[in-house]
């Protein structure tokens, strides 16, 4: 089997319609129409290997890292050219109460095992896991979308060709674009947020297109990638349909869409016990999205120096990330300038105007989800307000 590495992709998304929301309010998700132009991909891999392959693949991959020229030699056949029209589901939050600087937006990007929810996480009628509200309530408007092969957004089959690292960052760089010309707002400026994998693409959209974003929110996220071997094993990816029969069907996912095999391979990787409620965790359980081999042996491809980003930076990683810091993001090398690990991404921005991290006390990966998240949220906040206000 070969895997393609898509290099470009040329995107078209219908357009949205926005949402009104406010603190205590629903907030709805908008549907995007979908048509496909352009030739089909090529494809020679077996999306429904089964899961004995796909578990050999893994070792392949991760034994290999980080040679992965090694694993390239083996599985990768070149690059391609993706044109494509793709059904993304985005919301855009806007203060019903009114906008404090009106004119700018806060632009998040989900990691993966979640959908944009991840953004609005309510427990039960607890919203204060929401960050959508907490900048609701702080007069700052959110736009938020499900990535490709998530959530109420497209699953395109191809879980190796198509839904990789390459596409959802042009996906991004899109709405980027699509947040400052009108077509989903007129945004003067943009704070993008993101989330672990979602970082990873808000990185490469100030790397690939540095007028993007006027600022960037980097969380659950750090330049370390020793750790990802221990993420990929310990999660024990696997077929989502298998792990979640009932919410995930053969005829939707091929097998290469994986989730988490268990709550505890979740946990691992997400949570710091015992820094959050159970309800939260059993809520991301039971949200729990699929991520494609693809996304997952593509990861870093667009890891690049954002040389010509000029906005500010802030790194927010809880101190107890596994998959970035694994479990101690104060563990630099010995005699290093740096005060911990996500401080090295400094060196991907040498021409910001500022760079800083947070380091919330007590909370593992999945920040939005632990006792921690309403004070971060506060950081987080302040540093949009900044940036709309200078
Ligand atoms: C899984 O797929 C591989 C490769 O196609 C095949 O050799 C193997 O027999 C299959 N195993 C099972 C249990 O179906
Ligand atoms: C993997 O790559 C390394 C570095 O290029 C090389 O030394 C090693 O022999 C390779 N291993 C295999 C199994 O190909
Ligand atoms: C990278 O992470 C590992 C594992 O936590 C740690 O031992 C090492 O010091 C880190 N290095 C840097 C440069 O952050």
């Amino acid at each position: 089997m070969y895997i393609r590495l898509a290099i470009l992709c040329l995107l078209k998304l219908a357009p949205l319609t926005s949402c009104w929301g406010e603190p205590g309010g629903s907030i709805s998700g908008a549907g995007y129409d979908t048509s496909r132009v352009g030739p089909s991909n090529a494809v020679n891999v077996d999306i429904n290997a089964n899961e004995t392959y796909l578990t050999k693949l893994f070792q392949d991959f991760i034994s290999s890292y980080p040679y992965s020229s090694n694993f390239s030699d083996q599985y990768e056949d070149g690059t391609q050219v993706i044109s494509d029209v793709y059904s993304i589901s985005g919301t855009l939050c806007v203060p019903k109460t009114g906008e404090k600087d009106p004119g700018n937006v806060q632009y998040l990007i989900h990691g993966i095992g979640f959908d944009s929810s991840y953004w609005d996480f309510v427990v039960g009628s607890d919203e204060q896991y929401s960050y959508a509200y907490a900048s609701a309530a702080a007069g700052i408007a959110t736009f938020r979308y499900d990535r490709l092969g998530n959530g109420l957004s497209e699953k395109p089959k191809d879980a190796y060709n198509v839904v990789q690292q390459s596409t959802e960052v042009a996906i991004a760089i899109k709405f980027a674009e699509m947040l400052r010309d009108g077509s989903i707002g007129k945004y003067k400026k943009i704070v993008g947020v993101g989330h672990s994998y979602g970082s990873v693409q808000s990185q490469a959209v100030t790397a690939m297109a540095p007028d993007a974003l006027d600022g960037v929110i980097l969380t659950g996220y750090s330049a370390n990638t020793t750790t990802l071997p221990y993420y990929l094993a310990s999660a024990a990816p696997s077929t989502a349909t298998l792990v979640f029969p009932g919410r995930f069907s053969p005829s939707d996912l091929p097998n290469a869409y994986l989730a988490t095999l268990s709550p505890w391979t979740n946990q691992i990787n997400f949570f710091y016990f015992p820094y959050y409620s159970q309800a939260a965790n059993d809520r991301a359980r039971m949200t729990e999205q699929p991520v494609t081999q693809g996304v997952l042996f593509t990861i870093g491809t667009n890891t690049k120096p954002a040389t010509d980003f000029k906005g500010p930076v802030r790194v927010v990683t809880g101190d107890k990330d596994w998959i970035f810091c694994l479990n101690d993001c104060y563990a630099v090398p010995v005699g290093s300038s740096e005060r911990n690990i996500p401080e090295f991404v400094k060196q991907l921005y040498p021409a910001a105007s500022a760079f800083d991290t947070y380091i919330p006390a007590n909370t593992g990966h999945a920040l939005n989800q632990h006792y921690s998240a309403p004070e971060t949220y506060q950081n987080m906040i302040q540093f949009a307000e900044n940036v709309f206000q200078a």
